[in-house]
């Protein structure tokens, strides 16, 4: 029957011509499809499509959603001039452009060869699929100049990582103005929103939304490190909507903790894109001949899931793909540090008196601040002399240690690595060591001078002592602190082409520090701190468990700040204490509000607990406790943001366990007025046709007027969801929802 066979004939060539993702196995994460030269890049739910085209420079294609038909792409074809103002260089969505041949948008690459040549045009020589990476080698048209081209698929999480290696093979050395590690383009067309983190000292993590308009929007840091300012991270969307879990939103962070800089730039032909790297500010890096470059990392994600979603890809990256040896899986301990107890006034009796208090209120790791060294009674002198200071510790720090160990918490202590007084036997001894321009004054910053870890015998003198003091002593934590920022960033000392090789080598010191380090002492952790959330980026974050956000601990701005922080970056790491008030602004809020406060992320004390009250103690440890019994769904979960974070009065935050089994809500109402109820809370992300129980937490001894039912549905939860009790000033609550088994 000429019908049916039709049918087989069908199914036969069905089945032959069955592109590859219809059949049981899933496809390769990267594709090269060699008619159309185009490379399709596949990572969680989105693609990221670029192409050789006709002139053989790679070209933008796609990046968003993912389309499950690779032949629907047509191949890469350069656009046309527009006019002879905008010619086809500057129209044309150029993966890696070098600057040259009339480009007038950020350049990824810019060299000066040494006759003065400065044009530089890339294009494709070869590439190499190996797994989830792909490498692909450009040349510059005339010179031997080569960069290779690194892009990494975490197909889990949904995360494409780019960086370039820049190689002078051209025999004389070049040198190398501004290198970014790629070009990202956004779909075509105006109407876009930015969102990036601001701040500074103490008012870190805030969040800014901006229209994108023509022209260029320079997020940076020229400090040498990553800075309070800006953060290395941004988010792109298009429809304007104030939901946080709908619509498309491209994002990315670098990880670098030098000077970097992301360029938001949307072209006057309405195409945004967006170029990462090290900041092109007093650049001049030189290249000898055989020598490479490399860019730092630029991780770019996708998802129609809304801003929500984006901070929850990037939270299950971090916590999957950076922080190391697989810390993002553990927990983190509750932790206390001695700092706003006691300042550089740490001794031996003092600090096993604090220890013995915060022991019994159920802390884990007991964290020795800075004053324990050299000639450290004040900010003004020690840095750099990293001995214990026999004054304070007559024994060294065995016997505190012993102490601690007793009390079942491990140890940890405050250093400051990067650093020099000007009144330290190091200074003294080593002057030269400090960052400096020859004859020109030093300028301190709290009464401090940076070393310049880009020398070698200085990157050597730090790794000796912090290796050594590791080493015989029984430390499994260091506060890794970093309290200013660059200053005379001269390095007299190498030939006059090499001294701007500072703005990269002191970070690849402090890195290859870190490393060696963490590799001798496998089971030592640390956190990166500067002066609060000044060096928190991807870079750092591969090499340290924890961050420090802020050195502003007042509970109501910590709302503000927190909130801020988990947009790029995952409440797992990020430390809070619960500290003493009045605090910043003059404000003194309830404990228990602190602490709510605080256990959005990992919780710390960072009391004077010689001040504290039995009451004081009661509640702490009740909440410590509490904390220990949601600890993995808030530090291991995922975050939903329930209000907006224009909304400073009313705040509230839930964590979800992956398996939607167990979540916890935190809620914050600063101040009611003409006693207003606050309207009821959906939740997120629940198991809908669940039940959950409902445990309140607040720490009040008295119960609320109107207490929520014991057990409530997902569904109920989520459609109708919780009318919550708060009134007055500064009250908070937690409610605790535990699945109920079939
Ligand atoms: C910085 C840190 C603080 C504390 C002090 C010590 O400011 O952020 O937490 O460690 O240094 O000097």
């Amino acid at each position: 029957m000429p019908f049916r066979r039709l049918n087989v004939t069908y199914a036969v060539l069905a089945l032959l011509l069955v592109p590859r993702y219809a059949s049981a196995q899933t496809p390769a994460p990267i594709r090269f499809l060699e008619k159309s030269k185009i490379f399709v890049l596949d990572a969680g739910s989105a693609s990221y499509v670029f192409g050789v085209n006709e002139q053989n420079a790679l070209q933008h294609i796609y990046w968003g959603g993912q389309v499950a038909r690779d032949e629907d792409f047509a191949a890469a074809r350069s656009f046309n001039e527009w006019a002879s103002f905008d010619l086809g260089t500057t129209t044309t969505p150029q993966e890696y452009p070098g600057w040259g041949a009339g480009l007038y948008v950020e350049p990824s690459l810019k060299v000066t060869f040494p006759d003065g040549d400065r044009d530089l045009v890339l294009h494709y020589v070869e590439h190499r699929i190996d797994g989830n990476t792909l490498s692909v080698t450009l040349k510059d048209i005339a010179r031997e100049l080569f960069v290779q081209l690194r892009y990494t698929v975490y197909a889990k999480t949904g995360i494409i990582r780019r960086e370039a290696v820049v190689e002078n093979r051209t025999g004389k050395p070049l040198v190398v103005e501004n290198a970014h590690s790629g070009a990202l383009y956004v779909p075509r067309g105006d109407g876009y929103r930015l969102r990036y983190l601001s701040g500074r000292w103490a008012g870190e993590w805030q969040l800014n939304e901006e229209a994108v308009h023509p022209g260029l929007k320079v997020l940076e840091s020229r400090r040498g490190s990553t800075s309070h300012q800006t953060n290395p991270w941004f988010a792109l969307d298009r429809d304007g909507s104030s939901d946080p879990e709908h619509g498309s939103v491209w994002f990315g962070a670098l990880g670098w903790s030098g000077s970097w800089r992301i360029s938001v730039e949307e072209t006057s032909h309405q195409q945004v894109r967006v170029t990462g790297g090290f900041n092109p500010f007093d650049f001049g890096y030189t290249l000898a001949p055989g020598e490479k470059l490399e860019t730092p990392p630029f991780y770019a994600g996708y998802t129609d899931g809304g801003i929500g979603e984006s901070s929850r890809i990037l939270h299950r990256f971090e916590r999957a793909e950076i922080l190391p040896n697989g810390s993002g899986a553990r927990s983190r301990p509750v932790l206390y540090n001695s700092w706003e107890a006691t300042e550089f006034n740490v001794d031996e009796p003092g600090q096993k008196a604090l220890a013995e208090k915060a022991a019994s209120l159920g802390v884990e790791r007991f964290v020795m601040d800075d004053g324990w060294f050299g000639q450290r009674n004040t900010d003004h002198a020690g840095l750099g002399d990293w001995y214990v200071n026999p004054n304070k510790f007559p024994n060294g720090l065995g016997p505190l240690i012993q102490r601690v160990h007793e009390l079942g918490m491990d140890f940890g202590i405050w250093v400051e690595p990067e650093m020099v007084n000007p009144d330290s036997d190091l200074y003294r001894k080593h002057p030269d060591w400090a960052m400096h321009f020859d004859g020109r004054p030093r300028t301190e910053a709290r009464n401090q001078l940076l070393l310049n870890l880009a020398r070698d015998d200085v990157r050597e003198y730090v790794f000796s002592w912090l290796d050594e003091l590791v080493s015989k002593n029984d430390i499994a934590f260091l506060k890794w602190d970093y309290n200013r920022n660059f200053s005379e960033p001269g390095w007299p000392e190498v030939a006059t082409d090499q001294q701007k090789k500072i703005w990269v080598k002191f970070t690849q010191n402090l890195y290859d520090i870190l490393d060696r380090l963490r590799k001798k002492h496998p089971k030592l952790e640390i956190e990166s701190c500067s002066g609060g959330g000044g060096r928190v980026d991807l870079g750092i974050l591969r090499r340290v468990e924890q961050v420090w956000p802020s050195d502003n601990t007042e509970a109501f701005d910590r709302l503000t700040i927190q909130q801020g922080f988990t947009y790029a970056y995952t409440p797992h790491i990020m430390m809070a204490w619960v500290t003493d008030v009045p605090n910043f602004n003059g404000r003194s809020v309830p404990l228990a509000f602190r602490f709510l406060v605080a256990m959005q992320g990992s919780l710390a004390i960072g009391s004077n607990l010689n001040k504290w009250q039995q009451e004081d103690f009661a509640l702490a440890k009740q909440m410590v406790a509490y904390y220990k019994s949601i600890r993995g769904t808030v530090q291991n979960g995922e975050l939903y943001r329930l209000t907006p974070p224009a909304d400073t009065n009313f705040k509230a935050s839930q964590y979800l366990s992956a398996d939607k089994s167990r979540s916890v809500v935190f809620a914050f109402l600063h101040s009611q007025q003409f006693g207003r109820a606050l309207p009821a809370l959906r939740l997120q992300g629940l198991d809908e046709k669940a039940s959950y129980t409902v445990t309140v937490f607040d720490g009040k001894t008295r119960p609320r007027a109107a207490p929520l039912p014991a057990k409530l549905s997902g569904a109920y939860l989520m459609n109708h969801g919780v009318v919550l009790p708060l009134t007055g000033d500064y009250d908070a609550t937690s409610i605790k929802l535990e699945r109920i088994a079939d």
